[in-house]
């Protein structure tokens, strides 16, 4: 169902007004980003989901070796050789007290510190290679040598088209990426390659071991740890990069007369050069895969097709809004980020797993991903109808780390799937404190399940999600512990809560979880009587006697007890989780859930909480629960608030505590944007947007 709506005071009319449809492409191209210079944080990508090439100023990795990043491509280093740490077998984590019993988690043990640091560090994301121009080095050809850089990336078709003149010529090339395969086209118009002053080079990193590698990933002078080694036929050739246990291949095809050679002694770098009487044009595509595949990839005149026209069938799909028609700069600001995070959510944010923090432009956290992280990541995707891209992650991810997320609450005791936090394709949660005693990944699964049936209510839906809801609701049914003296049932202690700021042992019902708690029981709950199913009734007794949500002076803490709320500091700067209970989440239906109290919390947070040290989904989170609370103006200034900064390509910033980029941002500003423009359940009356915001937006459903 498609019906466009206008924003703003005509909203109330919402679902009733039908209206031409949105001429998008037009509202998307009139932010597509142009450079004139490399950004020295970050590239401008294209890319698949799966896969992307990050470029500098010149379409490739010539001056800045900005990364080429997969969901495919990891790497192990070799395991220690230290007595009793050689095998992951030899970790064996902590044991913690929990309700007076021994509870053991997978937290670094100084014991072992080696095996723990292994599994921390291990796999890591790897780098797969740099693609750059290649020129004679007597040359000394820097990004300074070059004049009248400009580059601009297409959004509606998914073409970076750089241009720049070097040695007295003009230099053009197009960069794009296929949409079905793991291949970079890249096609270039010079007089220079005629003659032969101007190449491409590949090249190959080693691995590191940082916890953060942004802007660029990889070890460019290990070269003696690996090696590298080229197959050449008429007009293409392979490259094998062994790198410790990984191995995988670069296959390069291009048109005319070339060849490649190499690698430069000391060096894996190969060199693509024309032959005499080529011409002024070359066009290459060079796939990356850890097979050396039988086919051969797709020449760069069908990449350049099949990418404009995945694009212009990714913008004409699902959902939009256009804010265009307002006269105020913050709402053309505001549509900047939403079309901006669009296209950088495709190219980073789509793959076979949740994606890092950073996508695929750098690694943070080893490249590995954060389970509790999937609602901002993804949630997005099913609330703009881009289900085809939400479902290349979900619900597959969560199935294939059952058995392990099952046997990771056996050995602690409990029953059902215990979710990981930190995570590698294998479903490994790292060792951490935190990433051991983190609870609120638990619920997002019913949160993924409710969306998808709301759109998608029936038979399919319940059964695609029935097993991972019970295995679910199981472990939060056995995790919330009987507390005999107050007659209800508590959520930790040990565990950590939203904000990762407090102690653990002392963390006993926080707000947010203990309302996700509560969502997620009722979910799962109204998942069996869907199927008319029993619903077990232990599930219900936890249900109905959750402890209630912790108020203390008229205002949600953010957990029962917590010393000095609002007083001390170091209570108000981290996650202000308390506001996801009513914006993220619908109302908490507990008689401890008051909408005076709520709205004292927002203004408090608003008046007090240290805006300087939040950062990516603080802001649509606070911004959701303002909508919610009916102030519009207040939701909007979260979405631009001075520490919620985007730069010239859409990537959101990190700040003070996080990389640059901190792709959450992006994906909780479409899901705040989602619910401002469809409205929510019990919301009908209220107005989202700012008056004079005019705006029109199609394909959004109500949210939760
Ligand atoms: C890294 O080692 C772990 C533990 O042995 C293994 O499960 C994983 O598959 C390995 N990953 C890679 C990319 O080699
Ligand atoms: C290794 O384990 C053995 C047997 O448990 C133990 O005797 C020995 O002290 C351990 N060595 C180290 C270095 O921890
Ligand atoms: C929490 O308690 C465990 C013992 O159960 C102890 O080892 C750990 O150091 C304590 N952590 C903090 C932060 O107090
Ligand atoms: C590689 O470069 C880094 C940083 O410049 C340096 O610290 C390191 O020693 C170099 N390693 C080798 C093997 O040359
Ligand atoms: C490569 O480098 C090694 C050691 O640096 C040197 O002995 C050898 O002659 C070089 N080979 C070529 C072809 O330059
Ligand atoms: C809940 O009750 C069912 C039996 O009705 C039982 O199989 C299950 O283990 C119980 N779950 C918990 C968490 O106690
Ligand atoms: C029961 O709840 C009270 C109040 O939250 C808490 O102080 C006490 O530690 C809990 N009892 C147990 C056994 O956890
Ligand atoms: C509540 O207010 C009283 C009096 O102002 C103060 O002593 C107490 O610390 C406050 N509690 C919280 C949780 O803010
Ligand atoms: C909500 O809390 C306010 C402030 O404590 C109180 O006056 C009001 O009665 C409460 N409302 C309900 C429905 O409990
Ligand atoms: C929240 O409080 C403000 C005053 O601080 C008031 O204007 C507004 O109506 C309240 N909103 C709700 C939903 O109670
Ligand atoms: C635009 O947003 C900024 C930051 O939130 C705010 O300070 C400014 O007042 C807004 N301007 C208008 C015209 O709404």
């Amino acid at each position: 169902m498609k019906t466009t709506t206008l924003l703003a005071l005509t909203l109330v009319v919402r679902a009733a007004i039908a209206s031409p449809s949105i001429d998008r492409q037009a509202v998307v191209t009139q932010f597509n980003p142009t450079r004139h210079a490399s950004s020295n944080s970050t590239p401008m990508q294209v890319g698949n989901g799966n896969f992307a090439f990050g470029a500098d100023i010149t379409g490739l990795q010539t001056f800045l070796p900005f990364n080429t990043l997969s969901s495919w491509g990891w790497h192990n280093f070799s395991l220690p050789t230290a007595a009793n740490q050689t095998s992951t077998e030899d970790f064996t984590g902590l044991d913690w007290w929990t309700h007076g019993k021994l509870v053991n988690y997978d937290q670094p043990n100084p014991a072992e510190p080696l095996i723990s640091n292994w599994l921390i560090q291990n796999p890591q994301r790897l780098n797969l290679g740099r693609i750059g121009f290649y020129f004679d080095p007597v040359l000394n050809i820097a990004e300074s040598s070059l004049s009248s850089k400009s580059q601009t990336l297409d959004l509606y078709s998914g073409i970076l088209t750089s241009q720049f003149s070097v040695l007295g010529k003009d230099v053009q090339v197009k960069t794009a990426v296929d949409p079905d395969s793991d291949t970079v086209s890249i096609q270039i118009e010079s007089d220079l390659l005629e003659g032969r002053k101007i190449g491409v080079f590949f090249d190959y990193p080693y691995s590191d071991v940082n916890k953060f590698d942004a802007p660029f990933v990889g070890v460019w002078n290990a070269t003696s740890k690996h090696t590298t080694s080229l197959q050449q036929g008429d007009g293409k050739a392979s490259i094998r990069h062994e790198i410790d246990d990984t191995t995988y291949y670069t296959s390069i095809q291009w048109g005319g007369k070339a060849s490649i050679s190499g690698p430069a002694n000391g060096t894996h770098r190969y060199v693509l050069s024309s032959k005499p009487g080529s011409g002024s044009s070359l066009d290459l595509s060079i796939n990356f895969s850890p097979f050396l595949e039988e086919k051969i990839p797709p020449d760069a005149d069908s990449i350049t097709s099949s990418s404009e026209k995945w694009w212009q069938e990714y913008w004409e799909s699902g959902a939009f809004i256009d804010l265009t028609s307002s006269k105020n700069a913050n709402a053309t600001e505001l549509q900047r980020r939403i079309i901006l995070s669009q296209y950088l959510l495709a190219v980073n944010g789509a793959g076979h797993d949740s994606p890092q923090e950073s996508g695929l432009v750098n690694n943070g956290w080893y490249g590995k991903f954060h389970l509790e992280m999937p609602v901002w990541h993804l949630g997005h995707w099913a609330r703009w109808g881009k289900w085809d891209l939400l479902g290349r992650a979900i619900p597959g991810m969560y199935e294939r780390f059952l058995p392990s997320s099952i046997e990771r609450a056996r050995l602690q005791g409990y029953e059902g799937a215990r979710w990981g936090k930190m995570s590698d394709p294998t479903g490994r949660s790292a060792p951490g404190e935190i990433n051991s005693l983190l609870i609120w990944q638990q619920p997002h699964v019913m949160y993924f399940a409710e969306i998808e049936y709301r759109d998608f209510p029936g038979e399919e839906t319940l059964g695609k999600w029935d097993e991972l809801l019970t295995q679910t609701a199981e472990f939060m049914v056995s995790f919330a512990f009987w507390n005999s003296s107050t007659g209800v049932y508590d959520l930790g202690p040990p565990m950590y809560p939203v904000s990762e700021n407090t102690n653990p042992n002392t963390t006993i019902n926080p707000t947010f979880e203990l309302a996700y708690w509560r969502f997620g029981l009722s979910i799962a709950s109204s998942w069996k009587e869907r199927q008319h199913l029993p619903v077990p009734a232990n599930w219900t007794h936890v249900l109905s006697n959750l402890a209630p949500l912790p108020i203390e002076n008229g205002t949600y803490t953010i957990y029962e007890g917590i010393p000095n709320m609002w007083i001390d500091p170091n209570t108000y700067y981290d996650h202000p989780a308390m506001t996801g209970i009513y914006g993220l989440l619908p109302p908490p239906d507990t008689p401890s859930f008051n909408l005076t109290i709520m709205n004292q919390t927002a203004t408090k947070i608003a008046g007090i909480w240290d805006f300087n040290q939040l950062f990516g989904w603080d802001f649509p989170m606070l911004a959701m629960n303002a909508a919610r609370l009916g102030e519009p103006e207040r939701a909007v200034a979260y979405l631009l608030d001075p520490n919620f900064v985007f730069d010239d390509a859409g990537y959101p910033v990190g700040g003070p505590r996080v990389a640059t980029p901190y792709m959450p941002g992006s994906g909780s500003l479409l899901l705040a944007v989602a619910m401002m423009a469809g409205g929510w359940d019990g919301g009908e009356e209220v107005s989202a947007w700012p008056e004079g915001w005019v705006g029109r937006s199609e394909g959004f459903t109500m949210a939760m």
